[in-house]
C-alpha cells in the first residue's frame, strides 16, 4: 500500500475535525468533497454564503460544517481568546474582529484553540509564511520546544536507501536560521515524526558538506555541535554526523567516511544545516527522483495545523488532511 493510502487508512479509523479556511479556492471544495466521500475527516469550511456558492458549486460539500466568519455565534468567543491570547501585542477587540475577518487563518487557530477543531490545513492560496504565522502567534509551540520546523515525508520509487525510500527531510519550510541548539531540536521532533508516520524507529543524520570532520569551517562545527546537543539531550533517538549526503545513505561510502556510525549508510531522516538546503533538497528529489513530496508538516506546533504548496493539486490537500489528522490522533 502507498504511504499516503495507510496515512488515510489511519485517518479514518479515529476520525478528527479539520478545519479548511480557504473557501475562495476551488481545489479546496473539490479536496473536501473526497474527504468526506472516503471518510477521512469531519471537516469545517470557513467562508461566507457568497464564497461557498461562487467557489463550492457543483461539489458535494453537504456533510462539512460552514462557519460563516462574519455571522458565527461563537464569534465572540474566538474574539476573546484572540484577545487574551495577544493583549501583551497590543490585540484590541476591534482588531482581532478585523484580522479573523480578513484573514480566514486566523479564525481557524482560534477554532483550533477553543477546542472545536482538532487541526487546520491552509496553503492552497497562500504562501507559507501567511499561512503559518497565525499558528505560531495563537497555538504555540508544545510545552518545552522551542521552535518549531517543517518536514517533508519523501516518497522515492524504486528506491534502497532509507526505509525503502520512505524518509523524512527537515526543516524544508519554516525557519531562516539556525544554531546548534535548534537544530539538535530539529533532529528530535523529525525522528519523532518518523517514528509516527511510517512506524520504524528514526536514524537522523545531520547533514553538512563534511563528514566527521573532513573539512574544517564554522557551518560544519555549528552542525558538530548540534549532534553533540542531540545526543546528550535526546538519549532516546538515533542521530549521528556531521555527514555528507552519500555518507548518510550510502553503506560503500559509510564505511570509508564514518565506518563506526550507528546511522551512516541507513539513514531515513535527514536534517539539513539550513533552509535553503532543505527546501532546495526536498524539491531536487521530488522533481528528479519524481519523488511523493507529503508536507510541508509543521512538528513542534501544539495543535496540528499544516501548509500547502500553490501549486498544490486537490488529491495533495486530501493526503495534507489525512496526515493533520494522525497528527491531532497522536497529540
Ligand atoms: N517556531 C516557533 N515560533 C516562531 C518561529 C518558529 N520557527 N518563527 C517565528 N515564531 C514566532 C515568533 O516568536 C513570533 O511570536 P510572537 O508574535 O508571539 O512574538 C511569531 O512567531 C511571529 O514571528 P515573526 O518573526 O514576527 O514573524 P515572521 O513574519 O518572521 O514569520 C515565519 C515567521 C513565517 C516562520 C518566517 O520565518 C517565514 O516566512 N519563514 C519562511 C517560510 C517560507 O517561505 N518557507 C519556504 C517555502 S515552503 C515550501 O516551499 C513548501
Amino acid at each position: 500500500m502507498a504511504f499516503i493510502d495507510t496515512i488515510k487508512e489511519r485517518a479514518k479509523a479515529d476520525k478528527k475535525t479539520i478545519v479548511l479556511p480557504e473557501s475562495m479556492d476551488k481545489r479546496t471544495y473539490e479536496a473536501a468533497e473526497k474527504i468526506l466521500k472516503e471518510g477521512i475527516a469531519n471537516l469545517v469550511i470557513i467562508g461566507t454564503p457568497e464564497e461557498i456558492e461562487k467557489y463550492g458549486k457543483g461539489y458535494d460539500i453537504s456533510g462539512a460544517t460552514i462557519v460563516d466568519p462574519f455571522n458565527d455565534p461563537n464569534k465572540q468567543k474566538y474574539i476573546d481568546k484572540f484577545v487574551e491570547l495577544r493583549s501583551k501585542k497590543g490585540v484590541t477587540p476591534e482588531m482581532a474582529k478585523e484580522q479573523m475577518e480578513k484573514d480566514y487563518m486566523y479564525y481557524a487557530c482560534l477554532m483550533c484553540k477553543c477546542g472545536d477543531a482538532d487541526g487546520a490545513v491552509s496553503g492552497a492560496c497562500h504562501s507559507t509564511g501567511n499561512t503559518i504565522r497565525p499558528a505560531l502567534q495563537l497555538l504555540k509551540t508544545k510545552p518545552g520546544i522551542s521552535s518549531v520546523s517543517g518536514f517533508f515525508l519523501m516518497e522515492v520509487p524504486d528506491c534502497e536507501f532509507g526505509e525503502n525510500g520512505l524518509f523524512v527531510f527537515a526543516d524544508c519550510a519554516v525557519s531562516p536560521d539556525y544554531d546548534s541548539e535548534k537544530l539538535a531540536e530539529v533532529a528530535k521532533l523529525s525522528s519523532d515524526s518518523f517514528k509516527s508516520f511510517v512506524g520504524k524507529d528514526a536514524k537522523v543524520a545531520m547533514l553538512s558538506f563534511s563528514s566527521y570532520g573532513s573539512a574544517k569551517h564554522d557551518r560544519v562545527t555549528m552542525v558538530a555541535d548540534a549532534v553533540k546537543i542531540a545526543k546528550e539531550k535526546y538519549p532516546d533517538i538515533t542521530v549521528d554526523g556531521e555527514l555528507q549526503l552519500d555518507a548518510a545513505l550510502v553503506p560503500e561510502v559509510a564505511a570509508l567516511k564514518a565506518p563506526e556510525s550507528p546511522v551512516a549508510g541507513k539513514a531515513n531522516t535527514l536534517v539539513f544545516p539550513n533552509l535553503e538546503a532543505g527546501n532546495i533538497g526536498y524539491k531536487l528529489v521530488q522533481r528528479l527522483a519524481k519523488a511523493g513530496a507529503y508536507g510541508p508538516v509543521l512538528q513542534g506546533l501544539s495543535m496540528p495545523v499544516n501548509d500547502l504548496s500553490r501549486g498544490c493539486f486537490a488529491d495533495d490537500i486530501v493526503g495534507v488532511v489525512a496526515m493533520t489528522a494522525v497528527q491531532a490522533q497522536n497529540a
